[in-house]
């Protein structure tokens, strides 16, 4: 056995008690769900290359499952994550397990996925659970750019970044009807997403229940350590050759590089001038009838900032224009303020007040400038700055 991996033909309540506290960066866990299994074989039709002796889960399936979550929480750092895969059947005794095992939950995932067992009566189900729990609430390793940039997009223009950060995961099932394998093995691509997420190069991945060892091979190929446990003897014996010919981080060649392009001004301080640019681009824009989010990224692009920079600023602008309407109706009547009733002029006027607001304190200073209630003043402070 190399230093690579640490996988013993055991059950995993036994093996998990000799790991030590806190040593373990990620822990995948797709326990057998507590419904016979052993039926599987025959509504899939695919008894020929399924290893027997599969090891289903016991009666008692909660106070089982609060029993191996416990060590995961003990072995499992600060930093990291545990996943615990689940059918609907067995979901409230899994949660009820975590909830006494104080884990905090960061995510419910839904993993959808093809291939569904087909019901007439009923309808088919198609999803897992995917629980990811921490020790603590934040913290835990989270590489946010492992798959996608930010600057990547799909034919409808949509970010596949921002889809693949989602809760809800379409990854297909493998269809291999010519693969020796264990009962209900997850799919390669599955495992790689979490295992890219959640952590790095060098981290040890702890699969308790490694059946067809889809978490030590994944693991392996991109370079993490694999531990974990599998007590049937067949598929153990098997596997354990695979795992012992893999190349350790292999994958990593030919994973796709990701490019993170950042807008070059992004954490700089956000200029006076630039600040009314946007403001006034905007609005040439949108009266120009263009459409909102087309003008957001022309405006990203212009002044090189990120999406929420300039969210941020027309937000603020918002506020100031609403504020500046109420004013103008009120001066239309009250006062003689002529150049509040041109839009262009308005506009200058809406400006000047945000840059006189935010660069002084002096709320007397710009009454005077501004001819503002104080209330109105204060009122457009707390909400624009
Ligand atoms: C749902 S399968 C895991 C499938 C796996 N995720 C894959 O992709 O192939 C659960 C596995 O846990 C094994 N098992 C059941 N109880 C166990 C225990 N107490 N310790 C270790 N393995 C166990 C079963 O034999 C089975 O292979």
């Amino acid at each position: 056995m190399t230093d690579n991996y640490k996988i013993i033909n055991e059950d995993c309540l036994i093996g998990l008690k000799e790991i030590k506290d806190d040593s373990v960066n990620l822990v995948v866990a797709d326990p057998p769900f507590g419904i016979n299994e052993a039926t599987f074989g025959k509504h899939y039709k695919r008894k020929d290359n399924v290893i027997d002796g599969y090891v289903h889960a016991p009666e008692n399936y909660e106070d089982w499952s609060y029993e191996w979550i416990k060590e995961c929480k003990r072995i499992i750092k600060n930093t990291g994550t545990i996943y615990i895969i689940s059918g609907w059947s067995k979901l409230g005794e899994i949660l009820n397990a975590i909830k006494k095992n104080n884990l905090h939950t960061i995510n419910h995932v839904i993993w959808r996925y093809n291939f569904g067992v087909f019901t007439q009566k009923k309808y088919v189900t198609s999803h897992y659970h995917i629980l990811v729990l921490g020790k603590q609430k934040k913290g835990q390793t989270f590489n946010t750019y492992c798959r996608f940039g930010p600057q990547e997009k799909n034919e409808k223009k949509q970010s596949l970044l921002n889809i693949d950060l989602e809760d809800v995961w379409y990854i297909n099932k493998e269809f291999a009807p010519d693969q020796i394998k264990n009962s209900n093995k997850l799919p390669e691509a599955l495992l790689e997403k979490i295992i890219l997420y959640a952590s790095n190069q060098g981290d040890i991945v702890l699969d308790p229940f490694l059946g067809n060892f889809t978490t030590a091979k994944v693991a392996l190929n991109l370079g993490r350590k694999a531990w974990g446990f599998e007590l049937n003897k067949e598929s153990f014996d098997y596997f354990m050759t695979i795992i012992a010919e893999l190349e350790f981080g292999k994958g990593l060649e030919t994973l796709k590089k990701v490019e993170i392009i950042k807008p070059k001004k992004q954490g700089k301080k956000i200029t006076d001038e630039d600040k009314l640019g946007i403001f006034k681009d905007y609005e040439d824009l949108v009266t120009k009838k263009k459409n909102k989010k087309d003008v957001t990224e022309y405006l990203q692009k212009k002044y090189e900032r990120g999406k929420f920079a300039i969210k941020n600023i027309l937000d603020k602008q918002v506020i100031l224009k609403n504020e500046m309407f109420k004013r103008y109706k009120k001066d239309k009547t009250t006062t003689n303020d002529t150049y509040l009733k041109d839009e262009g002029l308005l506009l200058a006027k809406l400006f000047e007040t945000y840059l006189i607001i935010s660069n002084t304190d002096d709320n007397k200073e710009i009454k005077k400038i501004t001819n503002y209630p104080t209330h109105e003043i204060k009122n457009i402070r707390k909400n624009i700055l």
